[in-house]
């Protein structure tokens, strides 16, 4: 049987995309960042998936104000990185994994969860960076990635109640997915930043550091968290913060929820561009 086994949370800032392509991440400015993912990528090279299903948000890059689904799967074989602007990154092809990504199509979507399909898509900064910051510059990216798309980008968003709910069902259907996977599923963007407007700049860094504590630790609790209350505390986007929620939803508490997931790993780092970048490994229990 697939099994999720552990849960990855990052930022997703274009411009540490930019440090990596760029050799700068020894630099003043970035080394405090990049410092706080050394552990991650030891980490990942001892804990190694075989499949990542990562959620993120596209940028209006795949899809734009012409077609905005709320939560869409990736189900290709494989998905290019997008041209954001400056050229695609440098960085390889993301590789699918078709057979489980259906499965879990099939099994979401009649658990009521309603799912964009995607069979072409090219992954922007969203999905990509991750990748970087917890692989760093591989040929090839370690396992097949399942690309998750969520809409935080155009109103109306989904409310962190329903992201919570909708990992519960991710959850179900790796479980109901009859080849032994390992399966980590991460959730990215955030932290407290805004790109626009007379709040340009905003972070929030009280604000920040509670929704981790409360992530961990009571995340039924922080799935109520009402829309507007991020982009009043956390900035215009901050509302990405929700998509961590999707992932938090598909691990294990235990004991009635009184044992959450092990933190393996917590670091938080003000500023990376505009942004609080925010980042935890959590482990369940065995
Ligand atoms: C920026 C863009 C993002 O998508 C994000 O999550 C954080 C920062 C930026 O343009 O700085
Ligand atoms: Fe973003």
């Amino acid at each position: 049987m697939a099994k999720i086994t552990a849960s990855v949370f990052t930022s997703h800032v274009p411009a540490i995309g930019a440090a990596i392509d760029l050799g700068k991440t020894e630099e003043a400015y970035w080394q405090p960042l990049f410092k706080g993912y050394e552990y991650s990528k030891q980490w990942m090279k001892d804990n190694q998936p075989d499949v990542i299903f990562l959620v993120y948000n596209d940028h209006a890059t795949a899809f734009s104000l012409e077609m905005i689904p709320t939560f869409a799967i990736g189900t290709a074989a494989e998905f290019q990185p997008a041209d954001e602007g400056w050229g695609p990154r440098p960085v390889p092809k993301v590789i699918g994994h078709p057979d489980l990504a259906s499965h879990i199509a099939q099994s979401v979507i009649q658990d009521d969860f309603d799912l964009t399909i995607v069979n072409k898509m090219d992954v922007d900064h969203g999905l990509t960076v991750p990748l970087s910051l917890m692989c760093g510059q591989p040929e090839a990216w370690p396992c097949p990635v399942i690309p998750f798309a969520v809409n935080v980008v155009q109103y109306p968003v989904p409310s962190g109640r329903r992201c919570y709910n909708l990992g519960k069902a991710i959850r179900k259907a790796v479980d109901s997915f009859d080849k032994d996977l390992n399966v980590h599923i991460w959730g990215t963007g955030g932290m407290s930043h805004q790109l626009q407007g007379p709040r340009a700049g905003l972070i929030n860094k009280e604000w920040d550091n509670a929704f981790l504590d409360r992530l961990i630790a009571d995340p039924d609790g922080l799935s109520q968290v009402p829309h507007i209350d991020y982009v009043r505390e956390a900035g215009s986007e901050g509302i990405e913060l929700v998509m961590w929620l999707i992932a938090r939803g598909a691990m294990d508490d235990v004991n009635g929820g009184s044992q959450p997931p092990l933190v393996k790993h917590r670091f938080f780092h003000v500023p990376a561009s505009n942004t609080a970048v925010g980042h935890l490994i959590l482990e369940n229990q065995a």
